[in-house]
């Protein structure tokens, strides 16, 4: 009996040795590091495919980076809590989905990884933008988007919608469309071989008058809703809408009848498809 407790005595001395809990704290930091690596890195691991039900290992990987992006970042995206959580709702009631987002921010990250397994893609203006970010994050998918008009020509460009035959809504189209001047006429083809589901339009600046505004992504948003093949509705989201330009294009293209929530300055609308049998937009 006396031999036994001194056993125990002397096995509990050798776990609360020094000695034995700094290599049992390194294992763990190891093993921790080892795992992270793995899942920053692989894209076949099981660790990774076990993680999230319906997350690709690429998915996956991207919201592990954007989870340290935002942990150590002090810039945080323009949108508010409110405004993202209106979206966040629908790509969570979606799950996987096809997402197109009009600008590359300090959001984009955020956006692709909360649409894990799903195709999110980004279109943005800006070539050296472009690279800034994805220098930072290039697993992003986007495309720099060349814009034809300014916001100083927004009026000139409504007058010109009522009189160009290739803008009516009726057999609108965006690709090759060189005569109607609010459609985008040269997106890579994956643009417009994609059924998106949600469009988030936070993009082109549209802030000072020599600068691209937004007029054509909304036009466009607008006939890729309508042109949808697919079942179901297509959820545009349109950003700044206290502005005028935005106001008055997403009044004559996206229309208050399909406005379904309005949070700061974010509007929320629900396209049907059938919205193509419509004589106009609106
Ligand atoms: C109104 S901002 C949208 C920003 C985005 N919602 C966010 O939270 O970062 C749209 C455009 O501004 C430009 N932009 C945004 N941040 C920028 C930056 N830090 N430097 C240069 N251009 C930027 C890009 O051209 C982008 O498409």
């Amino acid at each position: 009996m006396q031999k036994i407790q001194n056993n125990q005595r002397h096995r509990r001395i050798k776990l609360e040795s020094p000695l034995f809990l700094g290599l049992a704290v390194m294992g763990l930091i190891g093993a921790a590091l080892l795992l992270a690596s793995v899942a920053l890195t692989s894209t076949s691991s099981p660790f990774l495919c076990a993680w999230g039900g319906r997350a690709g290992p690429n998915a996956t990987s991207l919201q592990l980076k954007a989870i340290l992006h935002y942990a150590t970042s002090r810039v945080v995206p323009q949108q508010s809590l409110g405004e993202i959580s209106v979206s966040f709702g629908v790509l969570r009631s979606l799950g996987p989905t096809n997402f197109l987002v009009f600008g590359l921010g300090h959001d984009s990250l955020m956006w692709a990884g909360l649409n894990p397994g799903g195709r999110t893609l980004f279109l943005e203006e800006d070539p050296k933008w472009v690279q800034t970010v994805l220098k930072g994050a290039p697993d992003l998918n986007a495309h720099t988007v060349r814009y034809r008009n300014k916001l100083s020509e927004a009026d000139q460009l409504l007058q010109h919608y009522r009189t160009e035959p290739d803008c009516v809504a009726k057999n609108s189209f965006l690709r090759g469309n060189h005569n109607c001047r609010l459609a985008l006429n040269m997106l890579p083809d994956e643009v417009y071989d994609t059924e998106w589901d949600m469009i988030m339009v936070d993009a082109p600046r549209g802030y000072f008058p020599e600068a691209p505004g937004r007029m054509a992504a909304i036009y466009s948003a607008a006939v890729m809703a309508r042109n949808r093949k697919r079942s179901g509705v297509t959820h545009v989201f349109l950003h700044d809408v206290d502005r005028k330009v935005e106001k008055m294009y997403a009044e004559a293209f996206l229309c208050k009848k399909h406005l379904v929530k309005a949070v700061g300055r974010l509007w929320h609308f629900q396209i049907p498809h059938e919205a193509n049998v419509d004589a106009d937009f609106c």
